[in-house]
């Protein structure tokens, strides 16, 4: 047995939290100081430990409300304001952050009713500053990279990664190292890793492939990683379900329900639910729900058929770039949450994908497709009987809506659309006969 290392001391600007691998039957404890992301003894993911002590958190809610935006004397973000549950970080050390968090959570009776549920909500994560959920991680995994001293942050992206680290790269003053499979990351997001001055290589035909070389490349190079294997990642990305549970007032939804590409975001929002229920803030449970394209679906095959190995798919395909992954590296931590949560799963098409996608914008709301996807599942999760009748139910959004515009588009199909006109008054009328 290993002796756990000394958590680093409270700084009022996080908790005392140990590295540790996350497989429970190895449980090896690791050093921090290192910046590793896998147990050297069985290759499991690594993942941050917290210190909760119950008496101590009955104090956090009320913490929290204090520090909302324009209440907070420190200013801190909406990721940092949660500082209980995130990894200290060492005296004299600034945060690295861009304001990240605090995003809003929409209800949505309209699609409540057509869907015969009790409540519906969506929570926007695409309302971050870089357009997505990983900045939330980021924030937490760039600090990390200062905190250790590390030059070169680096990550293998679908895109939102890339754009992402390259902005909290260069909040820190880091270079940026990205790989990126060829031809598949939209221009919007590829055009902001490149505004924020990171170097793009793309290399490979999927996320898996420029994954597998980064990993290899990253001790040869120095790279820090910054891809959803870095436990820092998961420690900000948690705090969604946090501030969520506070939005609704702590009475935690009966589900909740995101996209899975890479497997990160659902192992970050279980291990959030698992703390907040050892810290007793919630007693029931939602059960987390991920949805993945029907083509690039490995966890929910497995899930579905109760398999306790991932068989890869090799060849991911969707339109939704960003959740075409045919090798979740997360997969075994995703497992646990949805063990643990008493989870489910949903695979769907393309087709669908669009179709919830098209419905959002109807309602006023915006995201990128692969954000779509929650909708989709659930609408699949209700037909199957999955989500019963009367639940109350929260959907992750993941990305924003200008991440992808080829993809509106292409899909033009069915809306009013663009007309051209002659600049005069007749003309514009002329223009819209049939439609006014
Ligand atoms: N939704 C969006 C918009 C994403 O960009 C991603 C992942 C996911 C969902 C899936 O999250 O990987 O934690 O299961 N994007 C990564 C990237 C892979 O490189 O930007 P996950």
């Amino acid at each position: 047995m290993i002796e756990p290392p000394p958590g680093a001391a409270p700084t009022g600007r996080g908790a005392a939290s140990r590295l540790r691998c996350s497989d429970p039957a190895c449980g090896t404890w690791l050093n921090r100081e290192e910046g590793v992301y896998s147990c050297p003894r069985c290759g499991q993911l690594a993942e941050l430990v917290l210190e909760i002590d119950p008496a101590g958190a009955r104090s956090w809610r009320e913490r929290w409300r204090a520090r909302l935006p324009g209440r907070d004397a420190a200013g801190r973000s909406g990721v940092w304001r949660f500082s209980e549950l995130l990894p200290s970080i060492a005296p004299g050390v600034d945060a690295v952050t861009l304001g990240e968090g605090g995003t809003p959570l929409l209800e949505l009776p309209q699609l409540a009713a057509e869907l015969q549920l009790e409540g519906l909500w969506v929570k926007h994560l695409g309302v971050n500053p870089t357009g997505s959920f990983k900045d939330l991680g980021m924030t937490v995994c760039v600090t990390e990279a200062r905190v250790l001293g590390r030059g070169v942050v680096a990550c293998a992206s679908t895109g939102n990664t890339s754009a992402s680290m390259a902005a909290y790269a260069a909040r820190a003053g880091l270079r940026a190292l990205v790989l990126v499979p060829e031809g598949q990351v939209t221009a919007a997001k590829l055009a902001q890793a490149l505004d924020f001055g990171a170097m793009v290589v793309q290399a490979g035909e999927t996320f898996d492939e420029a994954f597998h070389l980064l990993r290899q490349l990253a001790p040869r190079l120095n790279l820090y990683l910054a891809n959803s294997i870095n436990p820092f990642r998961l420690e900000g990305q948690k705090t969604a379900v946090v501030e969520l549970l506070e939005q609704l007032d702590w009475q935690p939804p009966d589900y909740l329900i995101l996209p899975g590409g890479n497997l990160g975001n659902v192992s970050a929002l279980g291990k959030g639910i698992s703390e907040l229920a050892d810290a007793g803030l919630i007693t029931d449970l939602p059960h987390l729900g991920v949805v993945q394209a029907e083509g690039a679906s490995p966890f929910h095959r497995m899930w579905a058929a109760g398999a306790e190995e991932l068989v890869p798919e090799d060849h991911p395909e969707t339109r939704a770039t960003a959740i075409r992954i045919g090798r979740p590296a997360n997969w075994p931590r995703a497992l646990r949450a949805l063990l643990r949560t008493r989870g489910l799963t949903a695979a769907v098409p393309d087709s669908e994908i669009e179709t919830a996608k098209r419905r959002l914008a109807e309602l006023g709301v915006g995201c990128e497709p692969a954000s779509a996807a929650s909708l989709a599942g659930l609408r699949r999760m209700r037909q199957s009987g999955q989500v019963p009748v009367g639940a109350r139910v929260v959907l992750v959004l993941t990305g924003h809506q200008l991440k992808d515009t080829a993809y509106v588009e292409e899909h033009l199909a069915g809306l009013p659309g663009i007309r051209r006109a002659e600049p005069t008054l007749e003309g514009v009328e002329r223009s819209l006969l049939g439609w006014l």
